[in-house]
């Protein structure tokens, strides 16, 4: 059977990658890149999304673009399988976004959960710049110009989905099937939807300190890992402690596979005997944090093996991107073509028009 399912997704190089990004999206996009069942794999670095709120800080969008890249190939995302690429270098996209803003009103905009999140946490009030506001416009345009029927992300990308399928409807309504209507892919595991900083808030995040990071050595693993939130009530180890809000476990629940109880835990078969310990009481944190810290060595220590080897030759990462831009170029510029069509703006390779205008003022 031929392959239709076309992959497009991408993060905004504004930091390191960390493992909240990992669980939430990158190890699912590489199976997905491996399963060989995709017809093309897109994986892009948002810097004119990222630039949308960092705009007097150019600066860190530039040097996050190399950091991203090489987590990309650090986790096992692989240009001969992926085209991997920044979304900066492929003008057509700002085309499309273009036509696509007469497609979507401000109020429509205004109800977008992510986006009003969003300018609550930046406190940006009255003073929301146009280019931040209009994002999803732009979210839509990269996801339709490859065609992408499967986008991989997490789950607060959700609503950004939705407005991509809605300008997709509304552009196929008026100008004819033209483009295709993108489906959200959510990781399976709840733990993995929204992985928390290892102080248990909420959501990882470079200013709150909270993150482990792809590229963080052993030791900065086992630190981040040994001084994890868990149960503040789970005092003495004959306590029972509590699994709600305790990150050392939600995280095994992203990490843990039955056989790390052979290798690093043989006293349980699986994580429901390990979890019904710790309720009970008798299971001190340092045992289970000393678990996690090695099953998460075990998975992160290839990765940075393979970010250190990539590091050796930075120009060719850039080029490795250089190329993926050309492949993507292509992609966008023929979905372009086929908008420009279907929309009527094509004067010049439309020679029915042409001749029609000719005869209509009189020539033959
Ligand atoms: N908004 C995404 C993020 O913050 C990045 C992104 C931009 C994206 N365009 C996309 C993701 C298109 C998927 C598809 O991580």
């Amino acid at each position: 059977m031929e392959k239709e399912k076309i992959i497009l997704t991408g993060d905004r190089p504004t930091g390191k990658l960390h493992i909240g990004h990992y669980v939430g999206s990158l190890r699912r996009r590489v199976e997905l890149q491996n399963s060989g069942l995709y017809k093309k794999i897109f994986v892009f670095e948002a810097d004119g999304q990222a630039l949308t709120d960092n705009i007097d800080n150019p600066e860190k969008v530039r040097q996050n673009v190399i950091e991203v890249a090489l987590d990309y190939l650090a986790v096992g995302l692989d240009p001969s399988k992926s085209t991997i690429f920044i979304q900066s270098q492929i003008p057509e996209l700002c085309e499309l976004t273009f036509y696509y803003m007469d497609l979507v009103t401000v109020s429509r905009l205004q109800r977008n959960p992510t986006v009003k999140t969003e300018i609550q946490m930046r406190n940006f009030e009255t003073s929301i710049p146009v280019g931040f506001f209009t994002y999803p416009i732009s979210q839509a345009a990269d996801i339709t110009a490859f065609k992408a029927t499967t986008v991989p992300v997490g789950e607060d990308q959700e609503p950004m989905l939705e407005q991509a399928r809605e300008i997709v409807r509304r552009f196929n309504y008026i100008y004819g099937e033209t483009l295709v209507e993108p489906e959200i892919l959510l990781p399976d595991n709840a733990a993995c939807l929204r992985l928390p900083g290892t102080d248990g808030k909420a959501k990882m995040s470079k200013s709150l300190g909270n993150c482990i990071y792809l590229s963080d050595s052993a030791d900065e693993v086992e630190k981040k890992v040994r001084s994890m939130y868990t149960d503040p009530t789970h005092i003495k180890v004959s306590d029972p402690g509590k699994l709600e809000g305790n990150t050392v476990f939600t995280y095994l629940d992203a990490f843990c596979r039955p056989e790390h109880f052979g290798r690093y835990l043989p006293d349980y078969a699986n994580l429901d005997e390990l979890k019904a310990h710790y309720t009970r009481g008798g299971l001190g944190d340092v045992k289970v944090k000393k678990f996690l810290a090695a099953i998460m060595q075990e998975e992160l220590a290839p990765i940075r093996e393979r970010r250190k080897a990539y590091e050796k030759d930075i120009p060719a990462i850039y080029d490795m991107l250089k190329k993926g831009c050309e492949v993507a170029r292509e992609a966008a510029a023929q979905t372009l073509d086929e908008v420009r069509r279907a929309m009527k703006i094509n004067y010049f390779d439309d020679e029915a028009l042409i001749a029609e205008q000719a005869k209509r003022f009189g020539q033959e």
